[in-house]
């Protein structure tokens, strides 16, 4: 090509960046890679090809990990754990530090080897992966600095055992491991089998810092070695992928006192309203849906445009997708790279060929014959029910439909099982703020799209995963409270034969929509006295009962629109109700229990209305100063629907302390009181009743928690499920909360003290942080 027609045409040339660098180290490897155990790489096993999707070729040899190298880094983790903590922020702030330096120093040669090995264009692996990585680092250097200081009742989780995916192989490492080692935890790390060269020249920057043995280990394979690490002697599961395999893990680790994160998919929502900077969403959705070739679980993969531009909208958008340059992944001037693997390229390709719904548009653009190449495409016209509109397909595939107003965008938006992130463009600052909100995913960003950063967490709801990375709430994931937890025995409540203490024999009903309601079975308990009086009947609910009271948890929508200010008088006065009413509940307390603990647990309880009253409007959010020009709002949301069987030992405030927190952050909640001593629990909604909480806000049920446990874990109208129950029902509830991937917060078999005011922990887990990126000044 003359100049004089690179000038007509103005036509970028090729403009490849040199791998001589990344194909030299993997040469000085000698091109076969062992597992990276206590602090040295073991000698290569057996093991699989890892090649270039662009080319075919082959990089490199890893080995599949086996059970004995799995164990073997789970124990070299184990023994350098106690250490690694004992070292102290400040300690280990230095390790993290040295870590993003090094990085930093070898950006370079991370970028190449990464677009070789995940075929991505090298302006993403460059720009976006890489510095990321470092600034994750950089990050949690200052967290670990500042743990003592900031975090003084928590301490590390212990082994952490890390599985990532593909799509961002180096990302996703420096996601998990610099929060947990900053936090004084050490890792077992398994990258994805198609992308694990940068974990491994990873493992050789840990080495170059002298970070001590153990403290990162990683183990190169497939699923097979991820199912060894979650089935391992670890702590904590920390997840990203799909949400098959996350659902999987749920079932695994259900009751085994493991702690579990899972980032899983999408189906993203990318809402352009008519009154948007057109040309500027359009840019957007190149970032949303052909960056990383659409293998991003955030895509904006679902494209809702108002009605009055779509047609305009469309016609720029396709005229944009045929200007995309797709081809060498190391060449700087290619907007959409290779795809992962041929696996991939075949699942997507299956994917858009059983679709005959809409009108579909592939760019008109030179897509290379060898290599994993899929063109970028677009599905105008689907139906919010066909499966392209339902399902991730994880590759450069937009889909399309439009919308006429706000709330029907809203409806468009959140019909989906997922809840991971969200885009919306308009100039009109209202509409930004009064959508964001309504929108079900963990982040929002408004006019611009896949924005990340350490500062901000990072995660979804629903099918979506639970937990976050990244920020302040990324921390909690990390860590826990400190101190070792009692074990906690069952709790039986007496038996007997005498007659009603006084005379009258009543039967308690169920507690559901603010109504006394009898239980569906129409069975009902003795509840006695330690000398064998009769205190009361109660129901006993079952599935149908559990399915009651959801269903008016659900339908109490309000509350959760409610502001702070309303629900901490409301909560003031369920206080003063029940001081007024103190002698009463004290007494019946001490009868059921048989001990005299009554008068302590009804100040106490008073104490924990009056607390959760306070934090009603208190708990704040934040915002993140990320490096960009704008800000990351982390607003606080309901959780939704909590389901929470109560602690049996201590009948009162057991549920206080958990009813409290939740409904003073918007919560609806489903109380299944305690089994041995339920009375307290059903004195108790009368004088919910009195105090001008709405009906359905709270439902009490009472009953067999075993019996109540499983339909109220699987129910899919519930958002959350907790357990103090002294039943042991944690293998239940987790592997029941499956189903919808639901956050779990259960015991395990240990007593939580209720003496002491655990509100700050019940803050936390009943809210969600939604990330709300805002464009802010200049
Ligand atoms: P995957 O979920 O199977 O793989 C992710 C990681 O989990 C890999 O390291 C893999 O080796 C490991 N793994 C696989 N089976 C496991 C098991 N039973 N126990 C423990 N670990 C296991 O994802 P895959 O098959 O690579 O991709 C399939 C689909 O998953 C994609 O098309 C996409 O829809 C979704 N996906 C979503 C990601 C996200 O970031 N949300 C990332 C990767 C895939």
């Amino acid at each position: 090509m003359t100049i004089k027609e690179i000038f007509d045409t103005m036509t970028y040339g090729p403009a490849p960046e040199s791998a001589a660098e990344a194909l030299a180290w993997l040469v000085d490897q000698g091109a076969r890679f062992g597992h990276f155990i206590d602090g040295d790489f073991t000698a290569p096993g057996d093991g699989f090809d890892s090649k270039n999707p662009a080319t075919g070729e082959v990089l490199a040899t890893l080995s599949q990990a086996s059970q004995s190298d799995v164990d073997g880094a789970v124990a070299a983790a184990r023994k350098a754990q106690g250490k690694w903590a004992a070292l102290g922020g400040a300690g280990r702030a230095r390790y993290l530090y040295a870590i993003a330096r090094l990085m930093q120093k070898h950006a370079r040669l991370f970028a190449v080897l990464e677009t070789l090995d995940n075929g991505k264009p090298i302006r993403e692996s460059r720009d976006i992966d890489v510095p990321l990585a470092q600034r994750h680092f950089y990050y949690h250097a200052g967290m670990a600095q500042l743990m003592e200081s900031e975090l003084p009742d928590r301490e590390a989780l212990g082994v952490c055992g890390q599985i990532i995916p593909w799509n961002f192989p180096l990302l996703m490492l420096a996601w998990k491991v610099a929060p947990a080692i900053a936090m004084g935890n050490t890792v077992v790390l398994k990258p994805a089998e198609y992308t694990s060269l940068t974990a491994l020249l990873f493992a050789d920057i840990c080495r170059q810092a002298g970070l001590p043995k153990g403290v990162v280990n990683i183990v190169t394979g497939d699923g097979a070695v991820g199912e060894m690490i979650v089935g391992a002697d670890v702590d904590k599961i920390a997840f990203t992928g799909s949400t098959a395999v996350g659902r999987r893990i749920r079932e695994a680790t259900a009751g085994s006192g493991k702690a579990l994160t899972l980032e899983l998919g999408g189906k993203s929502p990318y809402i352009v309203f008519d009154d948007a900077d057109i040309d500027s969403a359009i840019e957007g959705l190149v970032d949303a849906i052909w960056f990383n070739q659409g293998q991003v679980c955030c895509a904006g993969s679902r494209l809702l445009v108002q009605e009055g531009i779509a047609e305009r909208f469309h016609r720029k958008l396709r005229t944009r997708m045929d200007k995309l340059r797709i081809g060498n992944p190391l060449d700087k001037s290619i907007d959409v790279g290779a795809i992962v693997d041929p696996v991939q390229l075949t699942t997507i390709s299956e994917m858009v060929a059983a679709n005959t719904a809409g009108r579909m548009h592939q760019a008109q653009v030179a897509v290379p014959e060898r290599g994993c190449f899929y063109p970028p495409t677009l599905i105008e016209g689907l139906a919010p029910s066909d499966a392209l509109m339902q399902e991730e397909i994880f590759g450069p595939v937009l889909v399309s439909t439009t919308f006429r107003t706000p709330s029907e965008a809203v409806e468009l938006a959140n019909n989906t099982r997922y809840g991971l992130a969200a885009t919306l463009w308009t100039e009109n600052v209202n509409l930004a703020l009064d959508i964001a909100p309504k929108l079900v995913a963990g982040v929002v960003w408004v006019n611009a799209t896949n924005l990340f950063d350490a500062a901000a967490g990072f995660g979804g709801t629903r099918e979506s995963g639970f937990g976050r990375e990244g920020g302040w709430e990324g921390l909690s994931a990390y860590t826990k409270p400190k101190g070792k937890a009692k074990t906690l025995d069952q709790v039986q409540g007496f038996s007997g034969e005498g007659a009603p203490v006084d005379a009258v024999d009543r039967t308690a009903k169920l507690y559901v929509g603010g109504k006394q309601a009898r239980p569906d079975g129409g069975y009902s308990k003795a509840v006695h006295a330690k000398s064998g009086a009769l205190l009361g009947h109660v129901g006993l609910g079952n599935r149908k009962d559990v399915r009651n009271a959801v269903e008016a948890a659900a339908g109490a929508k309000a509350w959760s629109k409610t502001t702070g200010h309303l629900r901490a008088q409301i909560l003031y006065y369920i206080g003063e109700n029940l001081s007024a009413r103190a002698s009463e509940f004290a007494d019946r307390i001490d009868r059921m229990t048989g001990k005299s603990q009554g008068a302590q647990e009804v100040e106490a309880s008073i104490q924990r209305l009056f607390t959760a009253a306070a934090w009603a409007d208190k708990y704040d959010g934040q915002a993140h100063g990320v490096p960009i020009r704008g800000v990351a709002l982390a607003m606080k949301e309901p959780v939704g629907v909590i389901g929470a069987l109560c602690a049996d030992e201590a009948p009162l405030l057991g549920l206080v302390s958990v009813m409290a927190p939740a409904i003073a952050m918007g919560n609806r909640m489903v109380l299944a009181a305690s089994e041995a001593y339920p009375l307290a629990a059903t004195d108790f909604y009368q004088v919910l009743d009195t105090s001008d909480l709405p009906g359905g806000v709270v439902n009490i049920l009472t009953g067999r928690h075993a019996e109540l446990a499983e339909p109220l874990a699987a129910h899919l109208n519930v958002d959350a499920v907790w357990s103090f129950s002294s039943s042991d029902l944690s293998s239940t509830i987790e592997a029941a909360s499956a189903g919808n991937l639901k956050r779990t917060w259960v015991n395990n078999g240990r007593a939580l003290d209720w003496s002491a005011d655990h509100s700050r922990r019940f803050l936390e887990a009943a809210t969600e942080v939604k990330n709300i990126w805002i464009p802010y000044g200049e």
